[in-house]
């Protein structure tokens, strides 16, 4: 379980987040909505150590990540990986050296079992056919699963998605949407997704929070998250018809 409690992040004299609480639990998964720029990369960024945070507590499986030392918090802060919002791919390698990266950059594996580990992971998210591909041949429903693949080598407890369907075709997104779905279930994951695709909402969503001038203004599971009168459909739902309707919000 990772506990949040009034996490405050700034840039210059902006407060991004100001007062962030919020309970990840296990093996569920919390989807994070919110409008953009409102801060749900940093949100996540905070959490992984890639952002600097000024007050308030992170907490990975009971232990509070402030007084541990860098070692003990990067211990556990590797529990977690992360999808980025582009994937992240190294162009110049093929999938199968993406995927092996890790695993040899961290002196985890090497010969068979590292050969092992590299196609178990590239047939469980489809992709045994393009291991001798690089990025640039992959269309983008494909870049996702060979970086999900990548995520999963060093086989995380948690993992972070950022925007994993945005910009994809709804067949495509659907199909990213099974996948996180299948590898949650298959390696017992503990899945947090940053999105505006309430299709993967409906779909995923266990927890849905939404961010909101700095703090999570709502958290509730799925029923009531998507609930007609509800703060979040309030924000996701209404407001897009009052948008169009030409209303003020
Ligand atoms: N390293 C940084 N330095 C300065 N400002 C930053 C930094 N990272 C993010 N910000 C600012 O923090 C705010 C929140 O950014 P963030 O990327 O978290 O938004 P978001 O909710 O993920 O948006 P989107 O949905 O568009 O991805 C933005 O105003 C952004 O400009
Ligand atoms: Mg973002």
């Amino acid at each position: 379980m990772i506990r949040l409690r009034n996490l405050r992040v700034g840039f210059g004299a902006r407060l991004v987040l100001d007062g962030v609480d919020l309970d990840i639990d296990d093996l569920v998964t919390t989807v994070i909505l919110g409008r953009s720029g409102i801060g749900k990369s940093v949100l996540l960024k905070a959490i992984l150590g890639l952002v600097t945070i000024q007050t308030g507590s992170i907490e990975i499986d009971g232990q509070d990540l402030a007084p541990l030392s860098p070692r003990k918090r990067a211990d556990l802060r590797a529990k977690i990986g992360m999808l980025l919002q582009n994937g992240g791919l190294f162009d110049s390698m093929t999938v199968y050296e993406n995927i092996a990266f890790p695993l040899r950059y961290h002196r985890l594996a090497s010969g068979a079992d590292l050969d092992r580990r590299v196609r178990d992971l590239a047939a469980l998210v489809d992709m045994t056919e393009a291991l001798d591909q690089e990025p640039s041949d992959l269309s983008g429903g494909m870049r996702r699963r060979a970086a999900l693949a990548r995520c999963l080598v060093q086989d995380p407890d948690y993992l972070f998605y950022d925007e994993p369907t945005t910009g994809l075709d709804p067949a495509t997104s659907a199909l990213v949407e099974t996948l996180i779905h299948r590898v949650a279930t298959e390696r017992q994951l503990t899945s947090v997704v940053v999105t505006h695709d309430l299709d993967l909402v409906r779909y995923l969503g266990d927890r849905i929070a939404l961010l909101d001038a700095g703090s999570i203004v709502a958290c509730q599971n799925r029923t009531e998250a998507l609930a007609p009168g509800s703060r979040i459909w309030e924000t996701f739902i209404t407001a897009r018809e009052k948008i169009h309707s030409g209303q003020q919000i």
